[in-house]
């Protein structure tokens, strides 16, 4: 009985000790939020806004991996032991979870302690365990307009949880190139501006989204939901045709979105 009440006490004060942590980080993330409300952006740009990257990339090549790439994500979460998504401190709701129950299947790692910064710099990243078990999905990321690859990971959930709304950080000065795509268009992804809290539906395969200047989720589904990013450094010939902001380089990719449409 003594064990028991030990055991017992211990995992309350674990679980309580966790709830004050996710209090204590859901009010600094708010803070953070609040303050870049203030953040500048051109007139140019209206959001919530994303860039579809359909026209620079295979299709019909991405839509054909739909089975294969199921099955082989399934049978991983099936396995339990793919680590967690976390959204960060920035979720758009000081109430909501951290951890809404997404798995992660990494295709590189990075070659030193993992710092969310370090994930567009090809230099330090190399292939996981896993990548040569999704080699087709590895020969189409080829494919992609960059000059080199990072940071690669599927995100999966079997159960089709809501994704959290968030941002992935706070640093206007600093834009992050990446191809986010999908071979279904089943996850319900969007993107919600941070003031009048507008959301706007992703209709597209693949994208390229202001992870800084605006918030990101999923809706839920109940079913299974795949989505892949890479990350690393776009080809020259690809920057060429993107608008450089004058200012709050975080947000080239809202500033393509809207001059596109
Ligand atoms: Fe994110």
């Amino acid at each position: 009985m003594v064990e028991l009440m030990t055991r017992i006490g211990r995992s309350v004060s674990w679980r309580s000790r966790r709830v004050v942590r996710e209090i204590r980080n859901g009010v600094r993330g708010h803070l953070i939020n609040r303050r870049s409300e203030e953040a500048d952006v051109e007139p140019r740009i209206t959001y919530p806004c994303y860039k579809s990257l359909d026209e620079y990339i295979d299709v019909e090549r991405l839509k054909s991996l739909d089975g294969y790439l199921k099955r082989k994500v399934e049978s991983y979460l099936n396995s339990g032991q793919c680590p967690e998504f976390h959204t960060g401190l920035l979720k758009q709701k000081l109430l909501t979870r951290a951890r809404p129950g997404s798995k992660l299947i990494p295709l590189t790692v990075s070659k030193r302690p993992y710092k969310y910064l370090d994930l567009d710099k090809p230099d330090l990243w190399k292939p996981s365990e896993d990548a040569s078990n999704f080699s087709e999905l590895m020969d189409f990321i080829d494919t992609l307009p960059f000059k080199a690859t990072a940071r690669i990971i599927i995100m999966a959930d079997d159960k089709g949880r809501a994704v959290t709304a968030h941002r992935d950080h706070a640093n206007t000065d600093v834009r992050h190139e990446f191809v986010w795509f999908r071979t279904n268009l089943d996850k319900p992804f969007s993107l919600r501006d941070i003031k009048s809290k507008k959301k706007v539906d992703v209709k597209s395969y693949s994208a390229w989204f202001d992870t800084v200047n605006q918030f990101h989720g999923s809706d839920s589904t109940g079913q299974l939901a795949i989505s892949i990013r890479v990350d690393g450094i776009f080809s020259d010939e690809f920057r060429a045709q993107m608008p450089i902001p004058e200012y709050n380089p975080a947000s080239t990719a809202a500033l393509w979105a809207c001059l596109s449409s």
